[in-house]
This record gives C-alpha cells, structure tokens and sequence, in this order.
C-alpha cells in the first residue's frame, strides 16, 4: 500500500465501536469522501489508501461523489494487504434520480461494481426526496419536477432497499436526510427497518431531539458534516451560517488539549453516541481525528458546555429539492412537526 510511514498507525480495535440492532458493529468514526467540488477523485482515493494505513476502517462513500470507481480501487488495494472485507464497514447511498422502483437494484449494482465489492455493509437512501439536478448546480435552480415528500413514493423505493437485503447485496439499509414525521412512517411501514441515518450533526447543530428519537429506537445516528464542513462548496454557504471551529468554547477546549479544534468537534460527536464521518484528504488531520478518540476524553462540564452552544445551524439546508410552491427551504424539514406538502 502507498502508506506514509511518518504517521504513528493507530489499532483499529482501540476505535470505540457502536452495535447496530443487528448485532453489528461499525466503528464509531468513518472517512467522508465527498471532495466538495474542491478536491479530485484521485485525491480522495489517495485519502482514503492512507487512511485505510493508519487505521480507519469506516468509510463513507455515494454514487453522487463521483469518485467510486477511483475509490474502488483503492479498496482493492487495502483487501489485498492483510486487511479482510469483513473488517471494514463501508456505506454508499442511492442517489436522487435513482428512485423509481426499476432504478434501486441497477444503481446499487452499479456502485457495487465501481466499488469493486461483493456487497455494502450499509446503503442509504441519500435524500427523501426524487429528484434530477446535474452536480454543482446552483442552489437556486430547481427542477421543474420537484415534489414534497410523497410516502407511498419513498416506500416503493424502500421496498426495492429491503429487496437488497434479501439479495444479500447490501447487509443493512438506512436513511439520510430524514425528519422525525417521516421517519415515524417509515417505522411504521417498514419490513426491515432502518439500521442508520445519516444527518447533519455538529456542535452548531446538534438536532437534540432527532438525536434522541433516533438513539430510543436504536437507529444508529452517523454524523455528516462534523466539523460544520468548513471546505463545503460555495453553494451551501449563506451569510446566517456560524463557524463551529471559530466557536469559543471549542477553541478553549482545543487549546487546552493542544489541538485543532476540528479535533475536538470530533471528540464530542463519539462521546455523544453518534458516528461521525469527518472529511480530510490531508494525513495530518485524518490522523488526528482518528487520534481523538482513542485518548484524552473531554470532561463532562466541557461536554455541557459543548451542548450549550447548540446554534440550530443547518449547514446543507438542501434548496435544490425545493418544488415550485414551497416558501423556503424550511419547508424541506417539517419543523412544526407536519410533512409539508403541495400548495
Ligand atoms: N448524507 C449526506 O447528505 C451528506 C451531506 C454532506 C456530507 N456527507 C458526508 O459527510 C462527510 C463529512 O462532511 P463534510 O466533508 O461536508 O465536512 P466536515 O467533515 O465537517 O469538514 C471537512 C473539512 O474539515 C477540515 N478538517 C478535517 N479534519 C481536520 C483537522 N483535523 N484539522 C483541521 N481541519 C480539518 C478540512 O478542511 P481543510 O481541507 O481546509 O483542512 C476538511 O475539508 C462528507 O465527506 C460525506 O462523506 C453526507
């Protein structure tokens, strides 16, 4: 493997883990790869060989990052060291115009074929919402097709994810993007239910209440965006948005510790219960927030001090699933409870 040897390798046994209800266990901290338009398949495969050196097992990968097969054959790489498939924990995600009951197994197949695996540990249903927009576009665009959320729609799709299962090319499935009245439908509805769901976490948005729903009905919460995603494309960035590494109480703690404080986003995500999946192509900062948290552990007056700059901050607010009615993007996320709908 194309390894630097500068770096102290870290036992991927000392990584916390979290059981899933299944019985499975993932490690409690992934490799995101999504190069927010800044950084080339080709980085991130690198990225993710030497992550694979130094101890990551977990890494988070979608069809939409356009870098699977690159990716692919990094993991090819990493399985022919003496490193088996069944230590890693790898996740991709079903993208938006991949919906239609016919489209779920061939787009799952395709991902397993760039990926060069036999099967997932984990696939997600990237967002609830159908939809075609080319990568990159604007925040602004919308297409012209675009519809509130529609259960009937999302379970025809989850049916064809439960079918993956039963094929036995994915082990679990799982959610992304989810609020709490959607997910109450699916529980209701679904055959297998959903082992993970992938949602925006950081100390500036901490969703207390989401967190909690997922953690009671042992739906394992993996963190996207630990770090607030400070390298996420311009697209996403308006000028409310808060800075979490900026943020006082994470910079004292960071100092204390002599550390980035990315580091200590990380820290508090795995002592929270959740599983983040920082991002890092660079060695030095993947090394570290693998680092975190396997040694010294934040205090519980820091972790409530953490708790307390919750900013409800929502990063990836996801305007390009807006349909032509909705008022803003709000409306995507049902807070008062409700799933909108047309009108
Ligand atoms: N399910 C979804 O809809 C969804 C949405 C968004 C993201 N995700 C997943 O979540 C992953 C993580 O989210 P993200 O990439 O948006 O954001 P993030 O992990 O919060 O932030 C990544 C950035 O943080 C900086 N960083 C990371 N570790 C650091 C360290 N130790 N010290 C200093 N800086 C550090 C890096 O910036 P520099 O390069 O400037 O150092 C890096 O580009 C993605 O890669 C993707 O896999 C999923």
């Amino acid at each position: 493997m194309n390894i630097d040897t500068k770096l102290e390798k870290i036992d991927p046994r000392s990584i916390p883990h979290r059981k899933l209800y299944t019985g499975a266990e993932t490690p409690a901290v992934g490799l995101g790869t999504f190069g927010s338009d800044r950084f080339t398949a080709n980085e991130i495969a690198e990225a993710v060989l030497g992550a694979a050196a130094i101890g990551y097992r977990h890494f988070d990968c979608a069809a939409v990052y356009g870098n699977e097969k690159e990716i692919g054959v990094s993991f090819q790489k990493i399985m022919s060291s003496s490193i088996r498939r069944e230590e890693l924990w790898i996740t991709s995600k079903l993208w938006n115009d991949k919906h239609a009951e016919q489209d779920v197994i061939p787009a799952c197949r395709q991902t397993l074929q760039d990926l060069q695996l036999e099967y997932l540990d984990l696939y997600l249903i990237h967002w609830p919402f159908p939809n075609h927009h080319a990568p990159g576009l604007d925040v602004e665009s919308r297409d012209p097709y675009a519809v509130p959320y529609n259960h009937e729609n999302y379970m025809k799709t989850w049916r064809q994810m439960e079918k993956l299962v039963e094929l036995g090319l994915v082990r679990h499935i799982g959610t992304s993007n989810m609020t709490i009245p959607k997910m109450e439908l699916l529980l209701r509805d679904a055959k297998i239910k959903p082992a993970a769901n992938e949602m925006e976490l950081h100390p500036h948005f901490q969703q207390p209440e989401f967190f909690k729903f997922c953690m009671e009905n042992q739906i394992a919460p993996i963190g996207f965006a630990p770090i607030g995603s400070p390298t996420r494309p311009d697209r996403d960035k308006t000028p409310e948005d808060t800075v979490d590494i900026e943020d006082p109480v994470i910079v004292k703690i960071a100092n204390r510790l002599n550390v980035h404080p990315a580091v200590i986003c990380v820290k508090w995500a795995v002592q929270r219960g959740q599983i983040p999946i920082p991002f890092s192509i660079n060695p030095k900062e993947y090394f570290s927030n693998l680092k975190a948290v396997t040694v010294d552990p934040l205090t519980k007056e820091e972790m409530r001090e953490i708790e307390g700059i919750d900013k409800n901050n929502r990063l990836i607010k996801g305007q390009v699933f807006l349909w032509e009615s909705a008022k803003d993007w709000q409306d995507l996320w049902d807070l008062d409870g409700q799933i909108a709908s047309q009108g």
